[in-house]
C-alpha cells in the first residue's frame, strides 16, 4: 500500500509528482504529501484526504525545486491525519523521506533514538528511517541509507532526499515494490509504471535489498553493502493511455467494457492452432509430469478466480486441487511435497505481501511454483519458477473486474495445457473446449451491449429502497407515499431522521444482498458479494446456494436482495429449488439468468431477471461475471459512491 514517487532533473519536480501520485493514488489515497528542494532549502506540503485536497493546497502555497518526492498514504501505523503523512523529516530537517511499507522494529528503534536525542513528531514507523539516517549520516547519503536499512526488519521501498546531497535522491527496498525511470538528463522513481510512464519507458526494476543513487544524468546501483551493481533496463511496451479513463466516468466501468478485448488479446496470444502455448513459462514438461496435488493461493478476487480455478482444474485434470487464502496458506502448517506439489499463486498487481510471502514459504518447502500475475516484473513474477501474465493491461479502479475474468481464462487454459501433459485432456477435448473459449469475447461484447438493463435494475433497487428507507424511517407507512419522487420522499424522511432519529447513517445496513451460486458459480457468488460491498459499503455475502439452508436462510424476509445466478447448467433445477424456498419466505429475487429462459422470468421465482448470453456452464463464470461488476458499478454511483477509490481500501495490499 501507498505510492511513493521521486524525480530529479531540470524541470520543476512538483507538477510530475502531483501527477506520478494520481496514478498511484489506487494504492492509498488517506493523505498525500511532496517535498522538493530548491536551492539546497527544501520545502514540504502534506494534507490528509485525498491528492485533490494537497493540489488545492499547493495551488495557494506553491512549492518547487528541480528534485522532489512525493507520497500518497494508505495508514497503517498513526491515523491519517496531517502529522502522520509522509513526507517526514529528521530532527533538523535537513533529510526527508517517503515510505511504503512496515517497519517492524519501529518500536524498539524509536526508543532508542528518543533516548539518544532525537525528537519524533508523528505517530508513524516510517519516522525512525530519516531519525536514523539523520544519526548515521557522516557525509555520505549512500552509507548512511545502507546503515540505515541494514538496520530495519520488515518492508520498504524508500525516496530520501537531503539538503547535503542537493543534486541526489536516494532509494531503496525490500518487500515493497520499486522501479527506477531512466530519462534524459533526469531520473524517476516510483511504486509502478504508470507514475512515470508520461516522462519514460526505460525503466529498472529494483530488487530486495537494491540501492539506487539517481542524480540527472546517472542512475548508480549498489546493494545495501554499498557494493555497486549491474542490472538492465527493461522497456515498457505498453503506452500511458491504456493507464487513463479514455472519456469513462470512471477506470471501473472503462475496465469492464475492456473485457472482450482483453479476453481476445488472450487467446491470440495463448493459443497457436489446437494448442495452448505460455512462452518463457520455465517449468518444462518432465517436472510438471511430476506433480500429484496442486494448491492455489491468492487474495480478494484473486482468491475467487482461484476458487474458480480449483473448478477447472479438477475437472481437466482429475488430480487432487486445494485453494486457500494466502494469509490462512503462509500460517498452515501447509502439506507440500518437495517437487510433486505444483503451487499457483494468482495475483493481479504481483506484490500482495501475503500472497508474495506464501510464494517464498512454498519454495522453501520445495513446491514448484508457478503464478498467474497481470503486473509484468512484479515481485510475484520475478520470484515465480515459471509466470502466465493474464495480459489484462494496467488495472486502476480498485475493484477489480477485467484482471478477474482474464485470471479466469488463464486458468481455462492452463488447465488444457497441463490436461495435454497429463494425458487427461485429448486433442478433440482441447478442440471443443478452444471452440467453446473463442465465443467468449463475442458474447461479452453482446453481454455489454444489455448494460442498460442492468442499470435499470439497479435504479430500481435504489428507488425500492429508498422508499423502504423513508418509509422507515418515518415509522409512518402511509405518509411517506404521497410523495411522487421516492428521492423527495427521501429527503423528508432525512429531513425528520435528523431530528428524531439517527438511524439515517445505517443507510441499506438493514437491507443486505446475499449472492447465490452453485458448482463453477460459487465462485461467482463471492466475487459478485464482494464487487458490491467493496464499492457501495452494503453488506453483501456470498454462498453456496446449498448451504442456504444453513444460516443465510434465516435472513430471509422482504428486505434484502437475493441474487442467485442460475443460468442454465446441470445444477439449474438444485437452482429454481433454491428460489422457491427464498420465495416462500417473501424473499425477492434477482435472477441472473440464460437468454431466453422463461421461467425465470415467472413471477413465482424472480423481481429481476439480468439475462446472459447462451454459454456451456463450465465457461459459465465468464459472463456471469459483467452483469454482477455492472449492479456493483451502477448502485454504487445510484448512491454517489467513489466508484474507482472506494474507502479504507487499497489495490496493492503490500502490507500483511
Ligand atoms: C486488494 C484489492 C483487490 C485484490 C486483492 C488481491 O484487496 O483491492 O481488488 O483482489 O487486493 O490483490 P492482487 O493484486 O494480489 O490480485
Amino acid at each position: 500500500m501507498c505510492g511513493i514517487v521521486g524525480y530529479i532533473g531540470k524541470k520543476n519536480a512538483v507538477p510530475i509528482l502531483m501527477d506520478g501520485l494520481s496514478s498511484l493514488e489506487y494504492r492509498g489515497y488517506d493523505s498525500a504529501g511532496i517535498a522538493a528542494m530548491d536551492k539546497g532549502q527544501l520545502c514540504m506540503s502534506k494534507r490528509a484526504g485525498k491528492l485533490k485536497i494537497l493540489a488545492e493546497c499547493l495551488k495557494k502555497n506553491p512549492v518547487k525545486g528541480a528534485i522532489g518526492i512525493g507520497h500518497t498514504r494508505w495508514a497503517t501505523h498513526g491515523e491519517p491525519n496531517e502529522i502522520n503523512s509522509h513526507p517526514h523529516y529528521s530532527c533538523k530537517s535537513d533529510f526527508v523521506i517517503v515510505h511504503n511499507g512496515i517497519i517492524e522494529n519501529h518500536h524498539e528503534l524509536r526508543e532508542k533514538l528518543k533516548k539518544e536525542g532525537h525528537k519524533f513528531r508523528s505517530q508513524t514507523d516510517t519516522e525512525v528511517v530519516v531519525h536514523l539516517i539523520e544519526k548515521l549520516y557522516k557525509g555520505n547519503l549512500l552509507k548512511a541509507v545502507c546503515a540505515a536499512i541494514r538496520q530495519l526488519h520488515g518492508s520498504f521501498a524508500l525516496g530520501v532526499i537531503s539538503t547535503h546531497h542537493p543534486d541526489m535522491l536516494v532509494a531503496a527496498r525490500k518487500d515493497s515494490p520499486l522501479i527506477v525511470g531512466v530519462g534524459k538528463g533526469e531520473n524517476y522513481i516510483a511504486s509502478d509504471v504508470p507514475a512515470i510512464l508520461k516522462y519514460t519507458r526505460e525503466v529498472i526494476y529494483l530488487d530486495n535489498n537494491e540501492v539506487a543513487v539517481l542524480t540527472r544524468d546517472k542512475v548508480a546501483l549498489y546493494n545495501t553493502k554499498e557494493a555497486p551493481i549491474k542490472k538492465k533496463t527493461a522497456k515498457i511496451k505498453w503506452d500511458s493511455a491504456s493507464a487513463e479513463k479514455a472519456g469513462y466516468p470512471h477506470f471501473m466501468i472503462k475496465e469492464i467494457n475492456e473485457q472482450p478485448q482483453v479476453l481476445k488479446t488472450i487467446l491470440n496470444h495463448r493459443i497457436k492452432g489446437n494448442r495452448v502455448v505460455f512462452e518463457k513459462f520455465n517449468i518444462s514438461e518432465a517436472k510438471l509430469k511430476k506433480i500429484n496435488n496442486i494448491q492455489i493461493v491468492a487474495c480478494g478476487t484473486a482468491y475467487h478466480a482461484g476458487l474458480c480455478g480449483k473448478y477447472i482444474l479438477e475437472k481437466l485434470l482429475r488430480l487432487p486441487i486445494n485453494v486457500d487464502t494466502s494469509s490462512e496458506f503462509r500460517y498452515r502448517d501447509q502439506i507440500i511435497t518437495k517437487g510433486r506439489t505444483l503451487i499457483i499463486v494468482v495475483s493481479q498487481s504481483g506484490e500482495t505481501a501475503d500472497t508474495l510471502a506464501s510464494l517464498r514459504e512454498a519454495k522453501k518447502k520445495g513446491a514448484v511454483v508457478a503464478s498467474i500475475c497481470n503486473v509484468v516484473g512484479s515481485s510475484i513474477a520475478r520470484e515465480s519458477d515459471g509466470v502466465i501474465y493474464t495480459l489484462a493491461g494496467p488495472e486502476i479502479a480498485v475493484a477489480s473486474t477485467k484482471a478477474y475474468t482474464a485470471q479466469l481464462t488463464t486458468f481455462y487454459l492452463l488447465g488444457i495445457y497441463l490436461g495435454r501433459i497429463y494425458g487427461t485432456v485429448s486433442d478433440k477435448a482441447t478442440k471443443k473446449l478452444l471452440g467453446e473459449l473463442a465465443k467468449v469475447p463475442g458474447l461479452m461484447t453482446q453481454s455489454l451491449k444489455e448494460h442498460k438493463k442492468v442499470k435499470k435494475v439497479a435504479d430500481q433497487y435504489i428507488r425500492r429502497y429508498d422508499y423502504r428507507l423513508a418509509e422507515q424511517l418515518m415509522f409512518l407507512g402511509d405518509e411517506i407515499w404521497r410523495f411522487k419522487d421516492p428521492k423527495k420522499a427521501l429527503a423528508f424522511a432525512q429531513q425528520c431522521a435528523k431530528k428524531s432519529h439517527s438511524a439515517y447513517g445505517k443507510r441499506f445496513g438493514d437491507f443486505p444482498f446475499l449472492y447465490l451460486g452453485r458448482n463453477v458459480n460459487y465462485p461467482s457468488a463471492l466475487e459478485g458479494a464482494l464487487k458490491l460491498k467493496e464499492i457501495t459499503y452494503i453488506s453483501a455475502e456470498g454462498y453456496a446456494a446449498g448451504e442456504m439452508k444453513h444460516g443465510p436462510i434465516a435472513l430471509i424476509d422482504e428486505f434484502p436482495l437475493v441474487v442467485c445466478i442460475t443460468p442454465q447448467s446441470a445444477v439449474y433445477e438444485k437452482m429454481l429449488s433454491n428460489i422457491k424456498e427464498i420465495r416462500a419466505r417473501k424473499g425477492v429475487v434477482l435472477s441472473v439468468a440464460t437468454e431466453g429462459d422463461k421461467e425465470i422470468r415467472k413471477k413465482e421465482y424472480s423481481d429481476y431477471v439480468i439475462e446472459i448470453p447462451k454459454i456451456d456452464e463450465f465457461f459459465s463464470p465468464l459472463l456471469v461475471a459483467l452483469p454482477l461488476q455492472l449492479l456493483s458499478y451502477y448502485i454504487a454511483v445510484g448512491l454517489k459512491c467513489d466508484v474507482d477509490q472506494p474507502r479504507n481500501l487499497a489495490k496493492s495490499v503490500t502490507v500483511e
